[in-house]
């Protein structure tokens, strides 16, 4: 074979082994060290040119063309290569990173605030919105604030059913904890009459109360609402209207109500406050004891006493008051059966429940 045919050989041979070379390529590192082996500086093809040397002057730029021809191919064919592999790369990293859009969204966990706060809040808040200033007065409380403010003298038999916890005392003085938030009404009209002298006020005052009882309507704690307005010709009907619109806005619906005569020393006349049961709407079911009616809350007209306590002249103002568990309405709006689930803390109950 002559000195060009075997050049020529050599050449195919090293063309066919690089284009192979090139398609087996499997990224886009090992073809960019193939570029430099067959057409770097010290390359194979470089190689090649050098046994042109051996060949007559009128051959050379034969097999130069030849060479040259097979860097265009060759080059060509690493661009191809190169530009399949980037897009097989591409191709990867988006398989790679693939999200599936219909998964459901994982949603972090948040807190909620406890039902009773919940309640508290809203029935605060329809308060509010009707003009009621909010008050807040102590848990630990004297007897004066809790009991002899409010009509309730020493011998009183009301203050042996308020099951009061006694704490530690006060010099002579012994103190307990609230057992309603009534004493914020003494509390909240010294305070009033000290700021502006004198009436119309008109407040609501939530908070913790507490009372030595436990089973399924009663806990040792509990939260109650007080509501009082005094002011120049204060009449139950002022009472009944308060009561409904609030009773109609927190159960969403128009309820109906129903004063009964009752006792509490601190009010005169005083009366229970009934609802048309939300269950059955008046029917009779098991919540209401087949009467169509529950019990919310106690009610009256402030006792003359209590206002001449805080040095409120009864004969030219009168007020009326009323004070409402606030555990037992939300139990009857949301239909919890048992006041002690509230404080047993079980998450499933409190998620279900919180907001
Ligand atoms: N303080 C009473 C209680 O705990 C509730 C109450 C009744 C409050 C009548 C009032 C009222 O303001 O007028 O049981």
């Amino acid at each position: 074979m002559s000195e060009i045919d075997s050049l020529k050989a050599q050449l195919e041979t090293l063309q066919s082994e690089a284009l192979a070379a090139f398609s087996a390529a499997i990224d886009l590192v090992s073809l960019q060290q193939m570029r430099v082996n067959y057409l770097g500086k010290k390359g194979a093809l470089t190689e090649v040119l050098k046994g042109v040397g051996k060949l007559p002057p009128q051959e050379r730029p034969v097999i130069g063309q030849y060479v040259n021809q097979s860097k265009s191919v060759l080059s060509a064919a690493l661009d191809i290569a190169e530009a399949g592999l980037a897009v097989a790369a591409k191709a990867e990293r988006v398989e790679a990173e693939r999200i599936d859009v219909t998964l459901p969204g994982r949603v972090g966990a948040t807190g909620a605030l406890h039902p009773v706060q919940r309640g508290l809040d809203e029935m605060t808040a329809i308060f509010s919105q009707m003009g009621f200033a909010v008050a807040e007065g102590p848990e630990i409380e004297n007897e004066f604030h809790n009991f002899d403010a409010l009509n309730i003298p020493p011998e009183h038999p009301a203050r042996a059913m308020h099951d009061t916890f006694f704490v530690e005392q006060m010099g002579d003085e012994p103190m307990l904890l609230r057992t309603h938030t009534s004493p914020v009404q003494i509390r909240a009209m010294k305070r009033f009459l000290a700021e502006s002298g004198e009436p119309p006020l008109a407040v609501v005052a939530p908070g913790r109360v507490y009372r030595c009882d436990y089973d399924v309507t009663h806990s040792p704690m509990f939260h109650q609402v007080e509501v009082f307005k005094v002011d120049r010709d204060v009449s139950m009907a002022h009472l009944k209207g308060v009561l409904k619109h609030f009773l109609s806005t927190y159960f969403e619906k128009e309820v109906s109500i129903r004063l009964r005569p009752h006792y509490f020393p601190f009010t005169e006349p005083s009366a229970e406050v009934d609802i048309g049961c939300v269950f059955c709407a008046g029917k009779g079911c098991r919540i209401c004891k087949n009467s169509g009616w529950i019990e919310v809350l106690g009610s009256g007209m402030i006792h003359p006493n209590v206002l001449k306590s805080v040095g409120i002249d009864s004969d030219e103002f009168s007020g009326f008051a009323f004070g409402l568990g606030v555990e037992r309405l939300v139990m009857l709006k949301q239909g919890i059966p048992d006041l002690r689930m509230f404080f047993e803390n079980d998450v499933r109950f409190l998620r279900r429940m919180g907001s």
